[in-house]
């Protein structure tokens, strides 16, 4: 079901889409009270929360990234475990946590972030790039439906890696977006027209930076922390013509590797991986609180906080606006 309203589109640049005044609140704020038996329901909350899902049945079984490759069964489930509770309380003191069951067959099912893309109470749900990975749609398609959550299915054709791929300016005004690696082009164009937000397209070129929230991440003040190389001149670009000097925070590839840009904000909390003294430094130096979790066992599947965890909170909540 499509607003009404105005488009336009080009390829690789920003989508950008009018609204007719006050008509797609309506609609969004119908579908968002109506479960799908009918009954009343709000999906979205009145705190930051984010879903995660239990490392029980974590594994490195293939390969579908550069971080895989030599270490297939190489992971330590304990020590995954531990590296999980960890995350998992650390988050818990700043914001709720649901859980998804993990399944048979999904060893990835722990990196939520890749479930889909939440805004408005409705989902956006992945179509997987990798066969290894489609298993996993039905089993989210589910914990949302029961959830409460509106979902919208991403064509098959259309490859979509969910908040992996796309992630929400601090105030929720621009949606920036991955492709190139794993998810479509054309998918921005289907996120643009089913919220009316500005989508802005970043082409991702470094195969170990394949999702955009291993290279990129906006946070709660207006910053942007990147890594330049992960992105072709054209997004580079881009990336530096929304954000001034002042707000760009430049990750240098040491960091990068320890997916210092995989990091979950909430409000002024940052958690993420082990990353060097002078980034955190910088990062406190502007007022975050950043709390750094040992996640080695899940960079062996290319993942760390950021891809183990989904937001399920709009931005104003989950940033406490
Ligand atoms: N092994 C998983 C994959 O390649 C890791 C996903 C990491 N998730 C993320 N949001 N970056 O799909």
């Amino acid at each position: 079901m499509l607003p009404a309203g105005v488009y336009f589109y080009a390829s690789n640049t920003a989508y950008s889409f009018m609204l007719t005044p006050g008509r797609n609140r309506g609609t969004l704020a119908q579908e968002t009270l109506m479960s799908s038996n009918g009954s009343l329901h709000r999906p979205s909350v009145d705190r930051p929360t984010f879903l995660m899902c239990p490392p029980t049945l974590y594994d490195v079984n293939y390969v579908i990234n550069p971080w895989m490759a030599g270490n297939v069964k190489r992971s330590s489930r304990e020590r995954a475990a531990s590296q999980w509770n960890q995350l998992h309380g650390a988050l818990e003191k700043v914001a709720e946590v649901r859980l998804v069951d993990p399944q048979p067959g999904s060893p990835d099912m722990v990196f939520t972030a890749n479930a889909g893309l939440v805004f408005a109470g409705t989902v956006a749900l992945s179509s997987f790039f990798h066969a290894e990975r489609q298993g996993e749609e039905p089993h989210f398609r589910d914990w949302f439906q029961q959830s409460g959550f509106t979902v919208h299915d991403v064509p098959r054709v259309t490859p979509f890696e969910g908040e992996g791929d796309a992630l929400f300016e601090a105030d929720g005004s621009r949606l920036w977006a991955g492709h190139g690696l794993r998810s479509g082009e054309t998918s921005h164009g289907q996120l643009n027209r089913m919220w009316g937000v500005e989508v802005l397209s970043l082409r991702l070129v470094d195969p170990r930076f394949y999702h955009l929230d291993t290279c990129f991440c906006p946070l709660a003040q207006g910053e942007a922390m990147y890594y330049p190389a992960a992105f072709d001149d054209a997004s580079r670009r881009r990336i530096e013509m929304h954000f001034s000097p002042s707000k760009r925070i430049v990750v240098g590839e040491a960091d990068a590797l320890k997916f210092a840009c995989n990091a979950v904000n909430v409000g002024r909390t940052i958690l993420v991986n082990a990353i060097s003294a002078q980034l955190s430094g910088e990062l406190r130096a502007r007022g975050y609180e950043v709390i750094e979790v040992d996640l080695t066992e899940f960079l062996k599947a290319g993942g760390a906080a950021k891809c183990l965890v989904l937001r399920l909170s709009e931005m104003d909540v989950t940033h406490g606006a």
